[in-house]
């Protein structure tokens, strides 16, 4: 097992979010807990790049889905007179399509992230994946109020500013996918010694 401190993750700035003037925004709070960025790129990502970074697993997309319908419960809205089913699995494969457009519409900003339980305290800075959902005081709470029924009325992905890896796996695969080992850095941070 990594020293606790050093358990990495990805945040990976969405398109949205680079052209709303974020990253600093984002860098800041991840900067702010203690935590260390350890690689930064801008990137034009493009429809490999993104199909490689997507998980494809069934249960992924029938996650994916399951979220969507949530929100049609919630409002007491028919998920087929919105997109035609109310299959998580046919739901989650739409929005999975949708979101090479949203992915590819602009540059990413991807960073490393290295310090404790970094995937965790990454994922509560981030928020809810659906911003209409996600706590004040989390990015996708704070920037934004796009939601699940009003991506699909519109046929696109939600927008929701900021990717992170979810689990241990997702972080190991999207190291792999999106820096070079050489890309990463290693430095003390001064107030390492005062907050631990
Ligand atoms: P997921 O991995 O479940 O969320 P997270 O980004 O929090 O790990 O979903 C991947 C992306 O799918 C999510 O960031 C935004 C998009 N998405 C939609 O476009 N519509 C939806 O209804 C849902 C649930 C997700
Ligand atoms: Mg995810």
């Amino acid at each position: 097992m990594a020293h606790p401190k050093e358990e990495k993750t990805v945040i990976i700035v969405k398109p949205d979010g680079v052209k709303r003037g974020l990253i600093g925004e984002i860098m800041k709070r991840v900067e702010q807990r203690g935590l260390k960025i350890i690689a930064v790129k801008m990137i034009q990502a493009d429809k490999p790049l993104i199909d490689k970074h997507l998980p494809k697993s069934r249960q992924w997309i029938i996650d994916v889905g399951n979220k969507s319908l949530e929100d049609y419960k919630k409002y007491k809205l028919d998920p087929r007179k919105h997109i035609g089913t109310a299959d998580p699995f046919k739901i989650g494969m739409l929005v999975r399509k949708w979101l090479f457009d949203y992915w590819t519409s602009g540059p990413v900003v991807a960073f490393a992230v290295q310090g404790v339980h970094a995937i965790d305290m990454v994922r509560k800075i981030v928020g809810n994946t659906l911003p209409a959902k996600a706590e004040m005081g989390t990015i996708r709470g704070d920037y934004s109020v796009d939601s699940a029924i009003l991506g699909n009325l519109g046929k696109r992905a939600v927008h929701n500013i900021v990717h992170a890896s979810g689990s241990p796996e997702e972080a190991r695969n999207e190291f792999k996918k999106w820096f070079k080992p050489n890309e990463l850095h290693s430095y003390d941070r001064a107030d390492d010694d005062i907050m631990f």
